[in-house]
């Protein structure tokens, strides 16, 4: 595994992605689908929290979920997440690993990788493709989705959320800058205010993000032999072509 980016940001990470979560709840529920054709499970990658695994739980009945998640911090979350509900604590496996290193069972009714893509390099990526087509059963759906920038530029710092949380507000803004061929890197900056405003917390976290356009996306799941289509949200839905 390689250093994980989300050490410090991870105690937010959860508070800052519901609302994102709710935007993709339909879209990924839809996708979710012709999931589990013969009752396969469902892979949740880079599961952060399990924001996720929690949806594919509810919009997938019954079939066994493996969410892999390679941050002890965000999978602390997840595991708590996973041990504090009944049906959750029967039905998912946390695995603590990364694309690189996790060993995957031969057959699967689906893949959630969300949010996650930017962390993989062009290289991991296509390994990652080629690795899900062989295992994914017919008609069964890899999801991803795409997160600005799309190409290699400059993000003016922009706040994207807000939250209160008894007496405090959390704010998230971030701003990214070219870094690479394929890789900018994001300036995440995370503040804690008290009810009159004044700042109580603030942390600040870089990290590398490989981008990429939905068009590179749709040919490189092509490429490794799957039918891929962009839908809302920048959510792309592929099964494996027949
Ligand atoms: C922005 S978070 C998204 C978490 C979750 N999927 C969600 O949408 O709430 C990105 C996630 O990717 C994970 N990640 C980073 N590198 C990874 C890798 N090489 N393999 C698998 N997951 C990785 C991080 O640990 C983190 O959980």
């Amino acid at each position: 595994m390689t250093a994980d980016p989300y050490t410090q940001s991870g105690e937010f990470l959860d508070v800052f992605s519901r609302d994102a979560w709710q935007a993709l709840r339909p879209a990924v529920v839809e996708a979710m689908r012709h999931a589990a054709p013969g009752q396969e499970p469902i892979v949740d990658v880079g599961a952060g929290t399990g924001l996720g695994t929690l949806l594919v739980a509810e919009a997938v009945p019954d079939v066994d979920i493996i969410a892999v998640e390679p941050s002890p911090i965000l999978r602390a979350v997840l595991l708590a997440r996973v041990a504090g509900d009944e049906a959750l604590r029967r039905r998912v496996t946390v695995v603590a690993a990364g694309v690189e290193d996790v060993r995957l069972p031969s057959r699967l009714g689906g893949v959630l990788a969300i949010n996650m893509l930017g962390h993989l390099s062009p290289q991991r990526r296509r390994v990652f493709w080629n690795d899900l087509r062989a295992r994914l059963a017919p008609s069964a759906p890899l999801i991803v989705n795409l997160q600005p920038p799309a190409e290699v530029t400059t993000v003016p710092q922009t706040t994207f959320a807000s939250v209160q949380i008894g007496r405090h507000i959390y704010e998230g803004s971030g701003a990214a800058r070219p870094s690479g061929e394929n890789t900018v890197t994001w300036t995440m900056r995370y503040r804690i205010l008290d009810p009159g405003g004044a700042v109580e917390r603030e942390l600040v976290a870089d990290y590398p993000w490989h981008v990429i356009t939905p068009a590179q996306v749709l040919d490189e799941l092509t490429a490794a032999g799957f039918a891929a289509r962009l839908r809302e949200l920048d959510v792309v839905v592929a099964t494996p072509h027949t």
